[in-house]
């Protein structure tokens, strides 16, 4: 089983992730110099990744800072197993991948974890399933031939996840209370979609603020532009994490 613990913040959880959504090593490394003493870590999702490659996890980490890594994989489970030990060996704290892929896909990812933690003498990340993307409506979802309704589905790959030994759900805030009432109590969920009401508005449409969400249970906040694109990323940061209070 993974072990529902996150990366190490010290003696006080610090549950902010901010959200690297920039182009470029150089723009995330200045977000990473100015926010990493006051937030919990940092998400590195594809654009990121794709633009800077592994060595951009390597200088987030070599600054002290815990590492999400976001790239959502989704392949056969021997691919997916393989994919998962490289990124344990890039020593991320937590990755993210579809909980669609199924339960042998699932498997295989948690029991890889586990096996290049142990082999590379570091802890285990924090494997997240995503279940379905919030882009998608229950008349998408039926599209791709899946005739349920969101939530449903939602709690069904939520379920299965669990079965297969992952550690946490990336879930919508909406989500967040009805997840809590199914799934075990070790389960982690991480949440984005946070607004702090301050921030004009854009494409997020439904978002809680961060004390709301982790009232209703989420562990971890991935905030993105709240955060990156005020004028003062780390008082933006400061104020959110003096909301928590
Ligand atoms: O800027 P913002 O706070 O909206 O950033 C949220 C981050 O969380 C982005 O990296 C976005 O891709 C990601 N995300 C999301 N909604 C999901 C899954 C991930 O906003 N359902």
């Amino acid at each position: 089983m993974n072990r529902p613990v996150a990366p190490q913040l010290g003696a006080v959880h610090n549950p902010i992730l901010v959200a690297l959504d920039v182009p470029d090593a150089d723009r995330a490394m200045t977000l990473v110099s100015r926010l990493a003493p006051v937030v919990g870590g940092f998400k590195i999702g594809k654009e990121l990744f794709t633009s800077a490659g592994p060595e951009i996890v390597r200088r987030v980490r070599a600054a002290g800072a815990p590492v999400f890594l976001d790239l959502k994989f989704h392949d056969i489970p021997n691919t997916v197993a393989r994919a998962v030990a490289v990124a344990v060996r890039l020593d991320v704290q937590m990755l993210t991948i579809h909980a669609s892929g199924g339960l042998e896909m699932m498997r295989a990812a948690a029991e890889s974890a586990q096996a290049a933690a142990s082999q590379a003498g570091v802890n285990a990340p924090l494997l997240l399933a995503v279940t379905v993307l919030t882009s998608m409506d229950s008349a998408a979802l039926g599209e791709t031939g899946c005739d349920t309704n969101v939530g449903r589905q939602v709690e069904r790959l939520a379920s299965l996840a669990v079965k297969a030994g992952i550690g946490g759900l990336v879930c919508s805030p909406l989500e967040i209370a009805m997840l809590r009432q199914v799934l075990p109590s070790r389960i982690q969920l991480v949440t984005p979609g946070i607004r702090t009401g301050a921030d004009a508005g854009d494409d997020q449409k439904r978002t809680l603020s961060p004390r709301e969400a982790l009232q209703a249970g989420a562990n971890w906040l991935v905030i993105g532009r709240p955060i990156t694109a005020a004028a003062d990323p780390r008082a933006a940061a400061e104020g959110i994490v003096q909301s928590l209070g």
